[in-house]
């Protein structure tokens, strides 16, 4: 049984895809001739049984493929030679883990052959900002390819929204998800420069997430895909008790609009901290051990700081606190307050700096 085991797997070819890789390459080879006119059909092992690439009468049909691998694959085409039949895919992702299989017909429709091959995804490319306080970070998609035939460049975030999309010669902000709504931009000139790295604003840790960019030619052919996964910590906040008072900070895009509706609330137990909608603060909606103890900025949603500001922080008041803003827009963040018992100095220390050493 265990030998049966081993043999099953060493039989099944294995591929694996770390960060940077531009391209695998799936192995299907024989030693066997096979006739001229023989059809190869490439598959993935997807609920939709997707065809990767498929050669038949002396060709490859792209138009028999599934968009998803439009423009990335290639194959070898030695069928009168001992075959290689191994298939190039091109800009690999996470989403391409998948058994694929190589499957050779006779003319007749009989199966020649049959190999099966594993993709298997390691890791991302990362980008992680020092701290939670940053004010963008950049998201990188370069190339040195010619892009003149791009009709449109996208970038998506794992839940399949849409971060920024560029078309035509000019961004398409009414396409993109609203959480994104004025906090992107790409660089000018990109189609010339190759730079399509995106510049998300504000990141908070509600945009932890992977962000794919895919670059699109005018006949829908994929000419790039990168992925790159953002961490962002979130932001904790540290005061001893008998400070004066402690901000919980959040910036975010300017200019929300005026019907935004910005809430401060601590989790475990849920309490309600503060509410601003209509134009003003609410008090009467706010939890009584708050009452009088907290303030927010004048014009907040002008300038985007949500920053709200605890009065007399007490032990008790430690915990998570997230600011959440409704209406057209949405955005969120979480900090995380300590309010040390033991008043040494009354030393209010902001923490959203990364608190772990670096080496040298
Ligand atoms: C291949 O050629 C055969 C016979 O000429 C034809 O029936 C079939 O449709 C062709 N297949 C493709 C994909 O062109
Ligand atoms: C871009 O151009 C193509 C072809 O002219 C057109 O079909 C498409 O709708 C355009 N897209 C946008 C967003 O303008
Ligand atoms: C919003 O504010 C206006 C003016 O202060 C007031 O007349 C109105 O009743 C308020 N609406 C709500 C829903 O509180």
């Amino acid at each position: 049984m265990k030998l049966l085991q081993l043999l099953l797997l060493v039989s099944v070819y294995q591929v694996e895809v770390y960060p940077g890789v531009e391209s695998v390459q799936l192995p299907c080879k024989t030693t066997h001739r096979l006739p001229k006119d023989a059809i190869v059909e490439w598959k993935d092992a997807s609920m939709y049984d997707r065809k990767v690439h498929v050669y038949e009468n002396g060709s490859d049909q792209p138009e028999e493929q599934h968009e998803d691998y439009r423009g990335r694959t290639e194959m070898k085409r030695n069928l009168l030679k001992p075959g290689d039949l191994s298939l190039t895919l091109k800009y690999p992702t996470d989403e391409d883990t998948n058994t694929y299989t190589c499957t050779v017909y006779s003319k007749e429709g009989n199966i020649l052959m049959k190999k099966d091959v594993v993709l298997i995804f390691r890791d991302y490319a990362e980008v992680k900002p020092e701290h939670s306080e940053v004010e963008y970070v950049e998201l990188p998609c370069k190339t040195t390819q010619n892009l003149l035939e791009v009709a449109k460049v996208e970038w998506k975030e794992r839940g399949n929204r849409k971060v920024h999309v560029y078309e035509n010669g000019s961004d398409q902000p009414e396409e993109q998800h609203q959480d994104y709504k004025e906090r992107t931009k790409m660089n000018e000139d990109l189609l010339r420069t190759g730079d399509l790295s995106l510049t998300l604003k504000y990141p908070t840790e509600e945009d932890y997430s992977i962000y794919t960019c895919t670059v699109y030619s005018r006949e829908g052919n994929i000419l790039l895909k990168k992925q790159v996964k953002l961490k962002v910590r979130v932001c904790q906040v540290e005061v001893e008790e008998g400070a004066e008072s402690v901000q919980l900070p959040f910036k975010t895009s300017q200019n929300l609009p005026g019907d935004a509706e910005v809430e401060w609330v601590h989790y475990n137990p849920k309490k309600t901290i503060h509410v601003y909608k209509n134009g003003s603060d609410q008090p009467g909606e706010q939890d009584q051990d708050y009452r009088e103890r907290t303030k927010m900025n004048e014009d907040l949603l002008r300038t985007g700081d949500l920053s709200l500001t605890l009065k007399t922080p007490k032990e008790s008041d430690s915990g998570e606190y997230k600011c959440v803003v409704y209406g057209k827009i949405w955005r969120a963040k979480t900090v995380l307050l300590k309010v040390k018992g033991q008043t040494r100095d009354n030393m209010n220390r902001n923490s959203c700096i990364d608190p772990t050493p670096r080496s040298a």
